[in-house]
């Protein structure tokens, strides 16, 4: 047995502090200490010991959730296993590149091993409903219409706060769409700076099994949101889908040969002079599931616009739709499914969708990917590889 025999297992979630993230870490922390026979979580260290680090924007929306959590695992936790969780927290901007930078040199700092990361957090560049579409798609489908609207009119040609327009035209920093920014990239940078936490020995003493990294994605995803010629969405008019969509690609291509040259050179452990990665060891594996459609704030609405949304929700549910998962907690479901099974052959290059029945019944239900997941995915690992490279390229010459 190696000598991370007795470290904790650790889980990594974005976006903790509100909505699904918040969900995921109450859902995985229940179920990581309530699960039992069959070999049910596949992926610990052994120690019996749960470490939920949230990342969060900010120390007060941390600390804001763990006091939540808190009283949350009060009454459904058994006996003991509070004393063998901790809830831990890191600061990160993700639609900042130096933020991701400085999160990812504390998380290795921390961890000598990272077991699950849940890739969360997201934004929708929401700006307001398009009346007329909406009025049109809800008398036409109403259940579609509620699932996947066709009417949020969002930003076209917003880029990360960290850069106006100016500072791109100047030439200082490469552009950065805000959805791919916050959704995708910010994430995908942060992965491969912590690579060397996320491998897993592969000593004959320890034949260890591999992390996961669950990203969520949507039902909304949408081949036709999604251009190869512009993958961070910046010309498009949905540039949340286009994110989504591009999530389903990079996840289930990570299996194909297609892509394989580019995956393996991303889940290399970068080399540095102060530590030399081991010669044998088990990089991560992506794995992807949705919430359904649950009650969260991602899109700014009033009061009385979110009061009618969950009308329809619920109006949607009692039509027989199995989407509408409405509580987060039940829309982490899949999530958590995917972090804890271990049938990890079955659950990989598949998307999963969390899904529940009228009388509340919780299911899991495989979602269709319509994108040409093999047509895509080798040039789109291509062009992720040579922007991260270039992000690299340009904070290591600002620093
Ligand atoms: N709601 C749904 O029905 C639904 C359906 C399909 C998929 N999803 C997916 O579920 C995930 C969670 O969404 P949600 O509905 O739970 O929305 P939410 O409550 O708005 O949660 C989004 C989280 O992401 C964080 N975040 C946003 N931008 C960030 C950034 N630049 N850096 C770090 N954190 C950032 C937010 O932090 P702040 O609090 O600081 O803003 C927030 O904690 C998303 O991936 C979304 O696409 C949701």
């Amino acid at each position: 047995m190696d000598s991370s025999y007795r470290l904790p297992t650790v889980a990594l979630i974005t976006g903790a502090n509100s909505g699904l993230g918040y969900a995921i870490a109450c859902r995985l922390i229940v179920e990581f200490f309530s699960l039992g026979t069959d070999g049910y979580p596949a992926v610990t260290s052994g120690s019996n010991t749960l470490v939920v680090c949230l990342a969060t924007r900010s120390v007060e929306k941390a600390q804001s959730a763990i006091a939540g959590i808190n009283t949350f695992l009060a009454s459904r936790l058994p006996e003991g296993a509070r004393s063998r969780l901790e809830l831990a927290h890191v600061t990160i901007d993700l639609s900042s590149p130096s933020s991701v930078t400085a999160a990812a040199t504390e998380l290795r700092n921390k961890y000598r091993r990272i077991h699950y990361v849940f890739c969360n957090a997201a934004v929708v560049p929401f700006v307001r409903i398009d009346w007329a579409t909406a009025a049109r798609q809800i008398t036409t489908n109403f259940i579609e219409a509620m699932t996947i609207p066709r009417y949020k009119i969002q930003g076209v040609g917003w880029l990360a706060q960290i850069q106006s327009h100016k500072s791109h035209a100047a030439g200082l920093l490469p552009e950065l769409g805000a959805a791919f920014a916050a959704n995708v990239f910010g994430h995908y940078c942060l992965l491969h700076e912590i690579m060397r936490v996320l491998h897993a020995s592969a000593s004959a003493a320890a034949l260890e099994t591999p992390s996961r990294i669950i990203w969520v994605g949507s039902i909304e995803s949408d081949p036709l949101t999604f251009d190869m010629d512009d993958i961070q969405g910046i010309k498009s008019i949905r540039p949340y889908e286009s994110s989504k969509t591009l999530t389903d690609i990079l996840v289930l291509g990570s299996y194909l040969p297609e892509a394989q040259e580019y995956f393996r050179s991303y889940t290399t452990i970068p080399i540095s002079s102060e530590y030399t990665p081991p010669t044998n060891s088990i990089p991560p594996i992506f794995l992807i599931a949705h919430p359904g459609i649950v009650s969260t704030a991602i899109v700014a609405i009033p009061w009385w616009q979110t009061y009618a949304k969950n009308v329809g929700f619920w109006l949607c549910r009692a039509f027989g739709s199995p989407w509408h998962c409405i509580d987060p907690f039940i829309g982490a479901n899949a999530p958590v499914w995917l972090a804890l099974s271990p049938h990890v052959d079955l659950i990989k290059g598949r998307k999963w969708g969390s899904a529940c029945l009228w009388g509340g019944s919780e299911i899991i239900l495989e979602t269709q990917v319509d994108s040409d997941v093999a047509g895509q995915s080798g040039q789109l690992w291509s062009q992720m590889e040579t922007l991260r490279k270039l992000w690299e390229t340009t904070l290591g010459s600002q620093s």
